[in-house]
């Protein structure tokens, strides 16, 4: 079986998270990513919140799979000239520079447009045009630019970024679609575009229920959200709103057995309308199934905080995975609070591919987050992240034709900085 991206080849250009994070994807589908790094130092993410000295850090042994390293001084004379043979051997050239940085090594779109008139240029930013457009910027400023800080966390609290990273690998994924929507109008027009993503702009379109309710708050107040039954006024903004389920049925997060102890012990549950009875029976409530007070979603309401406290007192007397086999079978919506312990260790993850373990010449065997996307007809492997330079020579031979002669000669200039000591050594 093929993989569904095999014959694209990628110049990747990316860095930290957001970049790399789509060029990844592409890699987990076939394609032949091909990531410029600059010599001796690379992506920063190879020397950053190290767990082993002098080894390439899981930030970026986690975003690196599946792709081909070479290093390139893009400043250099000989380095660009590389460059410019690789943007002509390529069919999407992908970067998260900061604003300007790609224009001052003289790659603009315009020359690359030119160069291959069926190159797909795709880049990541911190904001689109205006304001803050020459920004750098990082995960946690595009949640709160986004929408998201300020409608997570508690009414009564700060506003609070998510420990999901949506600006970065969220945009990623954004640009990840936005280069395949492209290539595939390439297949009928024959030509390369710009794809631009903002993370401001994939943040907002992650949060876009709360654009939703921003609106609906023009009309009323929001009934789904707790305050609204705690008879707290709305102000002119969307609120934070805890851990509310978004969906118009009253959820919480609650206490199980065990908490006192783990800081995991905890269940998601909705109150969801069509469960009601079968949830009554279960917390050992019946009469609230007709009790007009409780009967109904409207009569619920004002009560959310008491009924909540009474399942909370049955939800502590199981563990999280007791309540869910009993609820399950009712089909009340639910769902354990899962640390990252269990997320590693859990078995089903691991079977289908998105826990994956990866052998690293330098690093040995470590987890990673496989390709969470699954084709039936195209499979899709984990292989480990390049280390630094370690396919200079294959790339100017195989990909770009040089000869040994011009290799050397390219090395002994200095456009391609030194092969990794351990690579040397081996
Ligand atoms: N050879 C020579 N120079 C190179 C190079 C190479 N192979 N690769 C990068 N550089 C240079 C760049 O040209 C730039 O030089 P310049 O400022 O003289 O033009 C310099 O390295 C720094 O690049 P920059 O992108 O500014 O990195 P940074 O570490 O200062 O900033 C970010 C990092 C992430 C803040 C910034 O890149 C950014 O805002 N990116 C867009 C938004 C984004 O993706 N953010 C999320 C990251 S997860």
């Amino acid at each position: 079986m093929a993989k569904a991206l095999e014959g694209v080849r990628i110049l990747d250009f990316t860095h930290v998270q957001s970049g790399p994070t789509c060029t990844q994807l592409l890699a987990w589908f076939g394609a032949d990513v091909i990531k410029v790094e600059r010599p001796g130092a690379g992506d920063a993410t190879r020397q950053q919140l190290l767990d082993i000295p002098d080894v390439d850090g899981l930030y970026f042994t986690m975003l690196n799979h599946n792709k081909r390293s070479m290093t390139i001084d893009s400043k250099h004379p000989k380095g660009k000239e590389v460059l410019w043979r690789l943007i002509k051997e390529c069919d999407v050239l992908v970067e998260n520079f900061a604003p300007g940085a790609l224009a001052r090594m003289g790659l603009t779109w315009e020359k690359i447009h030119e160069a291959n008139p069926r190159m797909i240029l795709a880049s990541v930013k911190g904001f689109g045009p205006g304001r803050y457009e020459d920004c750098k910027v990082y995960e946690n400023v595009a949640q709160c630019a986004g929408g998201s800080a300020s409608t997570t966390g508690f009414r009564d609290g700060i506003p609070m970024v998510t420990g999901a990273q949506i600006g970065d690998s969220g945009t990623g994924l954004h640009l990840a679609l936005g280069i395949v929507t492209a290539l595939y109008h390439r297949t009928h027009s024959g030509l390369g575009q710009k794809v631009d993503c903002a993370m401001q702009d994939s943040v907002l379109n992650l949060c876009r229920v709360k654009l939703r309710d921003q609106q609906r708050l023009a009309h009323g107040p929001l009934h789904e959200y707790s305050q609204f039954g705690e008879g707290i006024p709305f102000g002119d903004a969307v609120p934070r709103a805890g851990n509310d389920s978004g969906g118009g049925q009253p959820g919480r997060i609650l206490k199980c057995k065990g908490h006192e102890h783990d800081p995991n012990a905890y269940i998601y549950f909705i109150t969801q309308a069509a469960v009601w009875g079968p949830i009554c029976d279960i917390i050992g409530e019946p009469g609230w199934k007709t009790d007009p007070g409780y009967a109904t979603p409207k009569a619920r309401l004002p009560h959310l905080n008491e009924i909540f406290t009474r399942i909370e007192a049955w939800t502590m007397t199981k563990t999280k995975f007791e309540a869910m086999d009993i609820l399950n079978e009712f089909d009340i919506p639910c769902g354990p609070i899962l640390s990252m312990k269990e997320i590693a260790e859990d078995e089903a993850l691991r079977a289908t591919g998105t826990i994956v373990e990866v052998d690293h010449p330098t690093r040995g065997k470590y987890l990673s987050v496989g390709n969470p996307i699954k084709l039936s007809a195209s499979p899709s492997d984990v292989t480990r992240s390049p280390l630094l330079g370690e396919h200079n020579d294959e790339i100017l031979r195989d990909v770009l034709g040089y000869s040994q002669d011009e290799i050397a000669e390219i090395a002994d200039s200095g456009a391609i900085g030194a092969v990794p000591t351990k690579m040397a050594a081996e």
